[in-house]
């Protein structure tokens, strides 16, 4: 979709569909505008009806002056319509012309900010995704009709400039809705690490540890879950450097790049198991990270890693029962295989603050089901050593418009995963199953602040109820931590 800023919207055609975002105590205003536009017919439709200009309200007249049709967009009241609002109500607008046969969207903005006429191009970028490469057979009335977005602000100069980091944003989350909605029998861990090593292009650094280099690094436990597999596992090492000094210590993210969960030989039922394709959401949202750091030059040296594996049953495959040997040394009894990505993230934590030494270390995993009946499907769960950096990572939720809602991760839960025969096991059993799989990542984490955000809540949203989100992968993680990074880590 090509996105134009520009001072006023100039003369309006029937391939061409207006909207307007309208505050709830400026309700008159909106109307006032849209009238001009439509021949008095906002101000009797509003009459008619129930749009007040409030959050997630819409108002499409058709049919009532030059443009395909004149829609208004409620977004509460002025002063506390936040970004994560504008973004919403613009792809709202968009969702409900998208396949309408309008070519164009022409926002007027007249009234907003600058960095709200950003924020709307945003949200409408966001709102545009679709995943179809797999579609052959489509018809035309239901692919968008629209390619053009146009938005009328009076300083589009400063709007297109507050955008532009925002455009490199929503190609991050759009590089991770990509990976995450991909088919596992095409994204593998080898091809996901291909398509992360093509960010090189970016100026990220990539490496690649398949099996034998991690064997050596003594990475026991993430390479158990992959024993079943016909695909080699993979560590993906993403390192940006745009800090003034290369050499200052950096923030570090981990991911959890599980490609098919079928559980293993502790294999799941038949209901659903088609979602654990985005099993690896957390290493996609990391992934996309770095894709938007990149993008948008961020003044910050930041690595990411992600533990790829594919969890099957086979011949070769770990036993319930099996004990593996940790990067830490620490011996980890295996009694339910379905219980996979924490031993991927292990040995990814362990690896990455060994390397790294950073400054914090925030990892994202789809890890446990027991999330969402905590949370149900609207708040990611956040667990953390540190209170600092639990207080800037629900702010930077609070400004991304990503909810984190902050779990106890008391040693209290610790005695439910002690094994009989090693260090530890790796389920704890139905009580508290997320605090318990937190409890476990932090026996792999030597002291440095640390976070684990449970992100199997949110990853997938089926239905979504955010016009930002389409139905399928969110990209959660991504937007939360580029703020995170822009407001405390950057310059
Ligand atoms: N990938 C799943 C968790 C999950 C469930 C993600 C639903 C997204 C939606 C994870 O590997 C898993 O299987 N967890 C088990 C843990 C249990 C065996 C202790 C679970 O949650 O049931
Ligand atoms: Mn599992
Ligand atoms: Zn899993």
């Amino acid at each position: 979709m090509d996105i134009d800023f520009t001072p006023d919207l100039g003369a309006l055609d029937a391939q061409t569909a207006v909207a307007l975002i309208v505050f709830e105590d400026e309700l008159q205003a909106g109307l006032g505008a849209a009238d001009a536009m439509s021949g008095g017919a906002a101000a009797r439709a509003q009459a008619a009806g129930r749009f007040k200009g409030g959050k997630k309200q819409t108002l499409d007249l058709q049919g009532v002056g030059p443009a395909a049709r004149v829609l208004l967009v409620g977004a509460g009241l002025r002063h506390d319509a936040t970004p994560a609002d504008i973004e919403q109500a613009a792809a709202a607008a968009y969702g409900l012309v998208k396949a309408s046969g309008a070519t164009t969207l022409a926002f007027d903005l007249t009234a907003l900010s600058p960095e709200q006429a950003a924020a709307a191009a945003f949200g409408v970028r966001l709102g545009s995704y679709r995943f179809d490469r797999y579609r052959t057979t489509e018809r035309a009335e239901q692919k968008p009709s629209l390619t053009s977005l146009r938005i009328a602000t009076p300083q589009a100069a400063q709007a297109r400039a507050a955008f532009a980091p925002m455009a490199a944003l929503a190609d991050g989350v759009q590089f991770t809705r990509d990976l995450v909605s991909e088919p596992a029998n095409i994204l593998y861990p080898e091809e996901f690490a291909r398509r992360v090593k093509s960010l090189e292009a970016m100026g990220l650094q990539v490496e690649v540890l398949g099996e034998a280099d991690m064997a050596r690094l003594g990475m026991g436990s993430l390479l158990c879950v992959g024993l079943g597999s016909r695909r080699e596992s993979q560590l993906a090492v993403i390192q940006w450097r745009g800090a003034s000094d290369p050499d200052a210590q950096p923030v570090a993210f981990v991911g959890k790049g599980v490609c098919f969960d079928s559980g293993g030989i502790s294999i799941k039922g038949a209901d659903g198991m088609e979602d654990m394709k985005w099993d690896m959401g957390g290493a996609g949202a990391v992934a996309g990270l770095m894709h938007a750091l990149a993008g948008r030059k961020a003044k910050v040296n930041a690595v990411g890693i992600l533990g790829l594996v594919e969890n099957m049953p086979d011949g070769n495959a770990t036993r319930p029962g099996d004990v593996v040997t940790s990067m830490s040394g620490q011996t980890i009894e295996v009694i339910n295989t379905d219980a996979e990505g924490r031993l991927v993230l292990a040995d990814a934590l362990w690896y990455c603050q060994d390397r790294f030494k950073p400054q914090f270390m925030v990892d994202l995993a789809t890890l446990t089901g027991a999330i969402i009946v905590s949370l149900g499907h609207d708040y990611a769960g956040l667990f953390s050593n540190d209170d600092a950096l639990s207080e800037s990572l629900l702010s930077a939720s609070g400004a991304s418009g990503e909810p984190l809602w902050r779990m106890p991760l008391h040693g209290g839960y610790e005695k439910q995963i002690e094994s009989m025969i090693a260090d530890v096991k790796n389920i704890g059993g139905r009580p508290a199953g997320s605090i318990t799989a937190a409890l476990f990542l932090q026996k792999f984490v030597n002291g440095l602040p640390w976070a684990h955000l449970d992100i199997a809540s949110v990853a997938w949203k089926k239905p979504s109820s955010d016009p930002t989100i389409p139905d399928g992968a969110s990209g959660f993680g991504v937007r939360l931590l580029n703020q995170l990074v822009a407001d405390r880590y950057e310059g």
